[in-house]
């Protein structure tokens, strides 16, 4: 009789479905992302459908809400008052996001993770000093550092650096511990690709570099084995956590990242993968489902944590 194997039995049932389903995807593997702005009202960032910079105030109620969707954590984005050559509205005592993590830190008990950069905050939207033309490394590592002490004093539980400077998360390490921040841990934007998938995030913080590009510091598209060396790298200087950025075009580093590193694995699934998955879903072009399927490939790829503009609405379904 033929065919003997037939895998067909185990598909037959939507219950047999799930009772051997290999990837289960939960509330508790999300993060939100948050933009954080002094302004009065939130507004809507015009190539991200349904993502806004919110205010402060707005901002606790949305992390109230994220909350309550069972969600552990988010990450905050700040848009400054005022961007200047350094990027010093990044590392004041009332910075917006240093505000807003006072708050939220206050009226919830979420994990609370800040993006550690500069590009936000510098009117030359580069990630860095800028000296002779070139980002200069070492000199934004302690602004960097500097940056990520006020968050941790702000109530910043994690610290994501990325900015993609050698030696970050070491200079970030030396200065938290200086200063008495022994348990904020690092999650190290490790893995991060100079990818057009970042288009409409750039779009809502403001930080389109104002010449040239990111690729001088962040990693080019084709590399893989260099992809195992920042994480490598990262992990040895201390990083609590790995992070792969983008994740869908990149699962194949999300995989490796994960059988090789004995930390937790994050992707961020970025602005561009958002924006792309929403307007077509929009335009009835793909089902909704693609959400789930895609927020599935990257857990199945290996990821612990998923930052994701879908956190809520797919929280609202699992
Ligand atoms: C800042 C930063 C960026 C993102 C997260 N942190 C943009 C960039 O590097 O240009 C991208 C997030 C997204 O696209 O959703 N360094
Ligand atoms: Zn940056």
């Amino acid at each position: 009789m033929y065919p003997i194997n037939r895998l067909r039995r185990l598909r037959n049932k939507e219950s047999t479905r799930r009772l051997v389903s290999e990837t289960k995807l939960t509330t508790d593997d999300l993060v939100y992302p948050l933009f954080v702005e002094k302004r009065d009202k939130p507004i809507e960032i015009s190539s991200m459908d349904g993502v806004y910079r919110y205010p402060v105030e707005k901002a606790v109620e949305v992390a109230k809400e994220v909350e309550d969707l069972g969600i552990p954590s988010i990450i905050l984005f700040g848009i400054p008052e005022k961007k200047d050559e350094v990027g010093s509205f990044a590392f004041k005592k009332d910075g917006v996001v240093q505000q807003a993590l006072k708050k939220i830190n206050k009226e919830t008990n979420l994990t609370l993770i800040s993006d550690v950069c500069l590009c936000e905050y510098t009117d030359h939207g580069h990630c860095g000093l800028i000296k002779n033309g070139v980002v200069d490394n070492d000199e934004t590592l302690e602004l960097l550092s500097k940056t990520a002490v006020s968050h941790a004093e702000s109530g910043a539980d994690i610290v994501a650096p990325s900015g993609m400077m050698d030696g970050m998360v070491a200079a970030l390490r030396d200065g938290l511990d200086r200063e008495g921040f022994t348990s904020t841990s690092i999650l190290s934007y490790s893995a991060k690709y100079a990818s057009n998938y970042y288009g409409p995030f750039r779009d809502a913080a403001e930080s389109t570099p104002s010449f040239g590009d990111r690729k001088g510091y962040q990693m080019a598209i084709t590399q893989r084995k260099e992809a195992i060396r920042e994480n490598n790298i990262d992990a040895v200087e201390g990083a609590d956590m790995l992070m792969v950025k983008p994740a869908l075009p990149y699962l194949d580093i999300i995989r490796d990242t994960s059988e090789r590193f004995n930390l937790p694995i994050a992707a961020y699934q970025v602005s561009g993968e958002y924006s792309m998955l929403k307007q077509s879903i929009k335009k009835d072009i793909m089902s909704e489902e693609v959400i789930n399927e895609s927020l599935i490939s990257i857990k199945r790829a290996g990821a612990d944590i998923i930052i994701t503009y879908f956190a809520k609405e797919i929280a609202k379904k699992i």
